[in-house]
Formats: C-alpha cells, sequence, structure tokens
C-alpha cells in the first residue's frame, strides 16, 4: 500500500473504533445466552458507566495494537500484532452491544485516547520487539486490573455486563502471557506506575463521559 492508502485505512479504522460502529464479530457476545434482569436506575446508569470505561480500553489497545504493528521491527511481531487487534474487535464489539441495552453511549473522548494511544503504541514499536511485546504485556496487566475492580463493583443484577467482562478477563489473560512468551520484557514496577496513571485518568473520565 502507498503511504496515502495506509493513512487512509488507519483513519478509517479509527474512526469504526472511536465512534463504536465495529460491526460483526467472531464470537457472540457472552451476554447474548443470559436472560435480561431488571436493574434499577441507578444501577443501569453504574452499569453504562463502567461499560463505557471498558469499552474506552478497548478503544485504547485498538490504537496500541496499531501505533504497535505500523512500528513494529520484524514482521513476525506486526503480524502477532494485527492478529490480537482482531481478536480484540470481539471485546469492543460486545461492550457497545452491552452498552447499547443499558441505554447508553460510548465514551466521546474515544478519539482523543485514541490518538493518544495510536502514538505511544508508535513509540512503544520503534523501541524494538522486546520492548514492544513488553508493552502489551504490560498493559494486559493494567486491564486486567481495571476488569477485576469493575467485575466486583458491577451491581449483583446486572448479570449479562458481567459475563462480558469475565470473557474478556480470560482472554487478556492469555494475551498477556503469549506476550511475554513470545520474548516481550516484564517491565520494572516504575514503569508500570506510569502506565497505572494513565489509565486512572482514563477510567476516571470516561466514566461520566
Ligand atoms: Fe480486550
Ligand atoms: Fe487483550
Amino acid at each position: 500500500m502507498s503511504i496515502i492508502d495506509q493513512v487512509i485505512v488507519e483513519f478509517d479504522k479509527a474512526l469504526r473504533t472511536s465512534s463504536g460502529t465495529v460491526g460483526q464479530t467472531r464470537r457472540l457476545s457472552p451476554a447474548s445466552s443470559i436472560a435480561d434482569s431488571e436493574l434499577s436506575n441507578i444501577e443501569q446508569k453504574k452499569s453504562a458507566g463502567l461499560m463505557r470505561v471498558n469499552h474506552c480500553g478497548e478503544v485504547c489497545a485498538q490504537a496500541l495494537y496499531q501505533g504497535q504493528a505500523l512500528t513494529a521491527k520484524s514482521t513476525r511481531v506486526e503480524k502477532q500484532l494485527q492478529a490480537a487487534a482482531d481478536e480484540e474487535t470481539d471485546h469492543l464489539s460486545w461492550c457497545e452491544g452491552r452498552i447499547d441495552e443499558l441505554g447508553s453511549n460510548v465514551s466521546v473522548l474515544n478519539p482523543i485516547w485514541y490518538v493518544s494511544s495510536f502514538a505511544l503504541g508508535a513509540l512503544a514499536g520503534s523501541l524494538g520487539d522486546r520492548i514492544n511485546l513488553g508493552f502489551v504485556a504490560a498493559t494486559e496487566e493494567q486491564v486486567c486490573k481495571h476488569l477485576e475492580e469493575h467485575i466486583e463493583a458491577l451491581p449483583d443484577a446486572d448479570k449479562k455486563s458481567r459475563a462480558v467482562l469475565l470473557q474478556m478477563q480470560q482472554d487478556e489473560l492469555r494475551h498477556k502471557q503469549s506476550a511475554l512468551d513470545a520474548g516481550g520484557q516484564d517491565f520494572p514496577s516504575p514503569v508500570k506506575a506510569v502506565m497505572t496513571g494513565i489509565s486512572t485518568l482514563m477510567t476516571k473520565t470516561s466514566y461520566w463521559v
């Protein structure tokens, strides 16, 4: 592809990802097999806020993967990142679907998070494959922590959202392990602490808007 084609493809991905219109996925949502239960207004709002944060996290994951794949040093790692991004599309779509069922909308901040995550991913990719894969592992670790908290925080009656998050948690743990198995560096605690700070900013803002 020419540079212009590549820019158009990336722009199209960014628009579809951040606006919440990824469409068809490979796996059915784990929520689809669970009967709907009555939620109060307050519970519904809380669930929607939490699922909006998770959706925003998946938008960031997509952008990171795309940025990382763009600057990956080897074709092997680039392909691994593209395959992971494809698998993550399920998560985006499941969160979108659940937010919709809860009568809410995806975060208006998604485009900002997409652009900044893409840039961060491209930077990580340029630092070499070991750091690039290590970045995947550290990111997945952050996502797992949020998922753990959100599974706890969801209203008891919201079994559908909980089913989605439990499946995502399993997938993210696997993504983390395969990045480490493929040679990713286990990042030192200070680097992980900075990443926690950035992701806390994301969760605190996208819960509300
Ligand atoms: Fe994910
Ligand atoms: Fe993941």
